[in-house]
């Protein structure tokens, strides 16, 4: 573990024997070779941001994430919250894939995931790439649960922000399993999620809709409301940081590209 910056951090469940949980997100792999030629540039402008946002660090992002998946054997489950790619060229996905095979993951994807040029997000373009991206991973990069240790961790995806209704559907069908639920997402689950407006403001991506604001803002107050969403995990915002959730802790983790890992311990 030389070269990972743990986050620790910590849930209280009353688990009668704790478990241990490693989080990855943000790695932010941008590569691109001639089946994507157009992104060759770009994509070595893109690693050079990212190494100087990480202040130099020692490993790139590739160099992390094989350092993490090997991490992850001491862990009882490893969740990723998306962003794992920068961009979707073949490249980024090819040795994305090869890292993970054989691995075992929950994988909730993030807003870069389907984009094929940072900046390009819309929901026409994230469902015809959805199948692409998808069949690198193991999973399902859109909802995926597993009871790990008598805690229900669940992973989805919510990387334009919003919530489907298919989605609210699977939460509740996860709350009605009746154990307490820690759910990873790629945005932070944060208070001012509870309110349309902000969606309205915030999460214009071409193809959003004002029914599905509406609908996403229900269901951050459920998430609110419902006793068994005991905690929330994220990325996105590539530091860390802790989010008071109407009185529920919702932690976001920093990147990946920095070489940060969290080590969440529930008990
Ligand atoms: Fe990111
Ligand atoms: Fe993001």
């Amino acid at each position: 573990m030389s070269n990972l910056i743990p986050n620790k951090i910590e849930f209280h469940l009353g688990l009668k024997k704790p478990i241990r949980i490693l989080q990855l997100t943000d790695a932010h792999v941008a590569l691109a070779d001639e089946r994507n030629e157009n992104m060759i540039e770009y994509s070595q402008r893109a690693r050079r941001v990212f190494f100087e946002e990480a202040k130099c660090p020692e490993r790139d992002p590739i160099g992390y994430l094989e350092e993490a998946m090997e991490y992850s054997k001491e862990f009882d489950c490893t969740v990723m919250t998306g962003d794992m790619a920068d961009f979707n060229t073949e490249k980024v996905y090819d040795t994305l894939k090869a890292i993970l095979a054989g691995k075992d993951y929950l994988f909730c994807a993030g807003n870069h995931e389907f984009t094929p040029k940072p900046g390009i997000d819309s929901y026409e373009l994230k469902a015809n790439t959805a199948e692409f991206v998808q069949s690198h991973f193991r999973g399902n990069l859109f909802f995926e649960s597993r009871i790990v240790g008598g805690v229900n961790v669940v992973a989805a995806d919510n990387g334009y922000y919003v919530w489907t209704q298919e989605q609210f559907d699977r939460l509740k069908a996860e709350a009605a399993k009746g154990l307490p639920i820690l759910l990873f997402t790629h945005v932070p689950v944060h208070p001012h999620l509870k309110e349309a407006d902000w969606f309205r403001q915030h999460a214009r991506i071409p193809g959003a809709t004002e029914e599905l604001f509406e609908l996403s803002a229900k269901v951050t107050r459920y998430l609110s409301e419902e006793p068994l969403f005991k905690g929330f995990c994220s990325g996105h915002w590539h530091n860390n940081a802790f989010i008071d959730f109407d009185g529920k802790p919702s932690y976001v983790l920093g990147g990946l590209f920095k070489g940060i890992v969290g080590e969440i311990t529930v008990d």
